[in-house]
């Protein structure tokens, strides 16, 4: 038992569970070209990455561990890719569905892809893979097909400034502002929202808050990210206003509160008390 779980653990194969990918890429075959592998004594619906030697073994591959795998007549020997349950859950039934040739896991802000192709010539199966992580103090998050990397930016000199100044913040870095596109990422942007409170308040301001996404027209907010639905998954202040005037503009926390709220969009600091610090911006994956 315990064996296999601190080989889990040494791996990091923290693996976020997701309910439309699929779980497993099955094909007939065996390991051709591959960096190393670990041989486990496990059922091999324990394993991840694995080509099926027996009922009770098989050989393990890591992710990007293996590159080429040659096909066998079915019935014969088995290889099978596995990455969307958490490891401390098993299937409770046969896990061994075929999916998709592609599969994604999400370990340590990295979004990992693993893409597989058949050549019929020479009756191989290609394995390529993909890493997509963030720039530093930013989070990975994917939006219905669109992947984002979301952190707190702020304003150098002078260290509160307007919604525009947040917008260009933003722009250069190649993002764009942005705001919360579902309690997740919500609940991310209050806990670095709360703790830039302690770590980037030179001027000791009672609340620092953070330009979101959304400048009033008088009918409506308009936004520069098309990603996060606009505002429906905004979580506002109780009792303030949402007027979507010309020239208000939407910013988190709101100082008397946690949630969104609206305020002039020429706004920089208030006396001791409020300072626009920064933007929450949306900036580009790297794509390894
Ligand atoms: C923004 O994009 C341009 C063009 O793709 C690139 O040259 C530049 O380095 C990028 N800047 C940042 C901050 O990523
Ligand atoms: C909250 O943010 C701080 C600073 O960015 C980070 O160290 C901490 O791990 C975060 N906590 C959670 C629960 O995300
Ligand atoms: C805000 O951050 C402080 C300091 O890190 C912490 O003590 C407090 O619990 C946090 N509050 C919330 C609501 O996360
Ligand atoms: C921010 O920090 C100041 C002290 O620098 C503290 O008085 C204030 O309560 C903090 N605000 C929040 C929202 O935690
Ligand atoms: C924040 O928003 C949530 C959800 O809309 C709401 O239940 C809560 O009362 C709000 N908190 C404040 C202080 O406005």
């Amino acid at each position: 038992m315990c064996y296999y779980f601190l080989c889990f653990l040494s791996l990091s194969f923290l693996t976020v569970h997701s309910t439309d990918e699929p779980y497993m890429i099955r094909v007939s075959g065996h390991s051709k070209i591959f960096k190393g592998s670990l041989y486990l004594d496990t059922s091999w619906e324990k394993c991840i990455v694995v080509f099926k030697l027996s009922d009770i073994k098989c050989q393990f591959f890591a992710f990007q561990g293996i590159s080429t795998v040659q096909e066998s007549a079915a019935g014969g020997y088995e290889i099978a890719l596995k990455i969307q349950l958490p490891v401390s859950k098993c299937p409770i039934s046969n896990p061994l569905i075929p999916g998709p040739t592609y599969l994604t896991q999400t370990i340590n802000n990295q979004l990992r892809t693993t893409t597989v192709s058949f050549d019929s010539k020479s009756k191989q199966y290609k394995l390529t893979y993909r890493v997509i992580s963030c720039p530093e103090n930013t989070k990975l998050f994917l939006r219905r097909g669109a992947k984002v990397c979301i952190g707190l930016f702020f304003f150098e000199d002078p260290r509160c400034n307007n919604y525009a100044q947040a917008s260009a913040l933003c722009k250069a870095k190649n993002g764009t502002l942005t705001g919360p596109a579902n309690a997740d990422e919500y609940k991310y942007i209050q806990n670095i929202s709360n703790s830039s409170n302690y770590t980037s308040n030179p001027d000791s301001f009672d609340y620092l808050t953070y330009w979101i996404d959304g400048a009033g027209t008088n009918t409506a907010y308009t936004f520069e990210d098309p990603t996060h639905d606009g505002t429906t998954n905004y979580q506002w202040a109780e009792g303030v206003s949402r007027s979507k005037a010309a020239g208000q503009c939407l910013h988190n926390p709101n100082p008397l509160h946690v949630n969104i709220s609206e305020y002039p969009c020429t706004a920089t600091f208030l006396v001791k008390a409020v300072c626009w610090r920064g933007a929450l911006c949306q900036i580009p994956p790297i794509i390894e």
